[in-house]
């Protein structure tokens, strides 16, 4: 028999914002989960597991996804399926659907047992359907018939540049999967990601899961709200030139331009630490 799954405890929490309708299980799992109240643009939030040296990615074969770097924690899945259970919009960039597949990024996929709760709290959230799946690729070199396109779990867009679209849009391409182009070079801004979002889903709930190149994007637009940073106690290590990825990559922000956050909510799962960091957007 597997263990119970551990409860987290709430070490530090800001009471802002509103407590959502958590179902029974999941406010035991989690302790009460605050958003702040609905305003004219989305709330963007980010999630990750990171190492203590800050790695977020091996980036080797057969060991690049995040739960190399979790320990594979259940508790981190049930909070990765929680942030996906409200979220309105789940956004990635090919580079993380490369790296795993064959997943599709609902919250039932994450964490299966706690799919009855994840359902309730979009019922209880006022939410029909599961969030909107965004796939992010400036070259278009993406797979439509991969689950996250084809099993028809999720709605999805791919935001991608006019030469993507082109590649994408072939006979055969599944008629479920709306592609957007964006005109300019390859490297899409985070705030026109969201403009193309925007004409697809009205939710007021983003959710950006990354990767490390997509992520620095949106910092870079200041368009990230919040950070749920989940850290493992474990230390990667790395060469220099390594292929291993931190947070954000492909952009520096210190110390010309730093990015300061403030810590908002601290819990503390069996061996990992969950953070919250909020984030100035003007
Ligand atoms: N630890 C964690 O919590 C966590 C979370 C997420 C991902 N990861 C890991 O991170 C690794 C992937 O890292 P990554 O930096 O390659 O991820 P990524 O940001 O998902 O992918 C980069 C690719 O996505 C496309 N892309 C992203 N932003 C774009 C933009 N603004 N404009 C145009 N295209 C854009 C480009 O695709 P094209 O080349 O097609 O143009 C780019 O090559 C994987 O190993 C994954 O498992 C870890």
């Amino acid at each position: 028999m597997k263990p119970a799954l551990a409860p987290l405890e709430t070490l530090y929490e800001t009471k802002r914002g509103k407590a959502l309708p958590l179902p029974p299980r999941l406010a035991r799992l989690y302790g009460p989960l605050r958003m702040p109240l609905a305003r004219a643009r989305p709330h963007v939030i980010s999630n990750f597991v990171t190492a203590l040296d800050g790695v977020v990615s091996l980036n080797e074969r057969g060991h690049a996804s995040g739960g190399d770097i979790s320990g594979f924690s259940a508790q981190d899945r049930m909070v990765m399926g929680l942030l996906r259970a409200i979220a309105d919009v789940v956004i990635v960039g090919a580079g993380t659907l490369g790296a795993d597949r064959h997943h599709v990024w609902t919250a039932e996929r994450i964490f299966p047992s706690l799919a009855d709760e994840y359902r309730q709290l979009r019922t209880n959230l006022g939410k029909r359907g599961p969030p909107l799946m965004v796939v992010v690729s400036g070259s278009g070199r993406l797979d439509l018939s991969l689950p996250v396109f084809k099993s028809g779990e999720m709605p999805a867009l791919i935001v991608t540049t006019a030469a993507g679209a082109k590649r994408l849009r072939k006979p055969g391409a599944p008629d479920s999967v709306e592609i957007r182009a964006v005109r300019g070079g390859d490297a899409i801004r985070a705030r026109s990601i969201l403009e193309q979002v925007r004409r697809v889903s009205s939710g007021k709930l983003i959710l950006v899961e990354g990767g490390p190149r997509l992520l620095g994007d949106f910092f870079a637009d200041h368009l990230l709200d919040e950070q749920f940073l989940t850290l493992a106690p474990q230390i990667a290590g790395r060469n220099v030139g390594d292929r291993r990825l931190s947070l954000v990559m492909g952009r520096t922000f210190a110390p010309r331009s730093p990015l300061w956050g403030s810590l908002i909510d601290v819990r503390r799962g069996k061996h990992l630490l969950f953070l919250r960091y909020s984030f100035p957007c003007p």
